[in-house]
């Protein structure tokens, strides 16, 4: 009983010590994002359509939460004060598509990028904004943020994502934090005191084959003896 309880305590300070602490991600996170079917061809209506259907279909029934925006939502320059501005034409009123999906009952979220642009190019990285980008979000409502890894100048990722995790954290909105660094640098030895999940792998596709080959990068993720994997100090600490 004794070694019960002790080992339930060990599992609750690891739980506190390693996890970023915002009350999100306690289960892993569900909803649909607009990337892989839409790419750019993103718009507000568009989002709005589809978070009725989520409604209308009653996914929301089953968990299904967030209404996620990926890249091509911002216009290509921020305004004169710095702070980024969503797209006058596809997204003239942002604050009014996120009122409702909140009116529906779902949570909504953005995406942006550890870098001066994000993947699309066009769209301004939250590099160097991060605490203006994070308040900007935060008074829109957002509820979640997939923050990308192009355009980094070449600094690392263990650098640039806890500046957005701490900037994210003052705004005192719950925001999830969705790192998607590719799991190019090991984000299992360092990513959960940063987000509240990481990539670990390029791009999936809405196939069984690119999602079968996800799932066995991950099984040699786990398997593999070096840095990040099942016997790497760092992942006990
Ligand atoms: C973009 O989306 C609109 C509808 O939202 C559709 O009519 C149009 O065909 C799409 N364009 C491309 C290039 O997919
Ligand atoms: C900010 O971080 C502190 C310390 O980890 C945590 O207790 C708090 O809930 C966080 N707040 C938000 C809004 O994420």
């Amino acid at each position: 009983m004794a070694v019960f309880m002790s080992f339930c305590l060990l599992l609750l300070f690891l739980n506190q010590s390693l996890a970023l602490d915002n009350g999100l991600g306690l289960t892993p996170q569900m909803g649909w994002n607009s990337w892989n079917h839409f790419h750019c061809n993103v718009s507000q209506d568009l989002i709005k359509a589809t978070a009725k259907a989520m409604i209308d279909k009653g996914l929301d029934k089953h968990g299904y939460q967030y209404v996620n925006i990926d890249n091509c939502w911002a216009a290509s320059s921020r305004a004169s004060d710095g702070s980024i501005r969503s797209d006058p034409v596809t997204f003239p009123d942002m604050k009014g598509l996120i009122d409702y999906v909140h009116s529906l009952g779902l949570k909504f979220g953005l995406y942006s990028d550890a870098g001066t642009k994000t993947c699309a190019d066009h769209q301004p990285g939250s590099l160097g904004h991060e605490t203006q980008d994070a308040n900007t979000y935060a008074q829109w409502g957002v509820d979640y943020l997939k923050y990308d890894n192009c355009n980094s100048g070449g600094s690392k990722p263990e650098v640039r994502y806890p500046v957005m995790r701490d900037a994210l954290n003052k705004t005192g909105r719950p925001i999830f934090f969705s790192m998607c660094e590719w799991g190019v640098d090991n984000p299992a030895t360092w990513a959960s005191r940063v987000g509240n999940s990481w990539r670990t792998t390029g791009d999936i596709k809405d196939n069984w084959k690119s999602m079968i080959s996800r799932a066995d990068q991950n099984a040699g993720l786990w398997s593999y003896a070096g840095p990040g994997g099942w016997n790497d100090p760092d992942m006990l600490k």
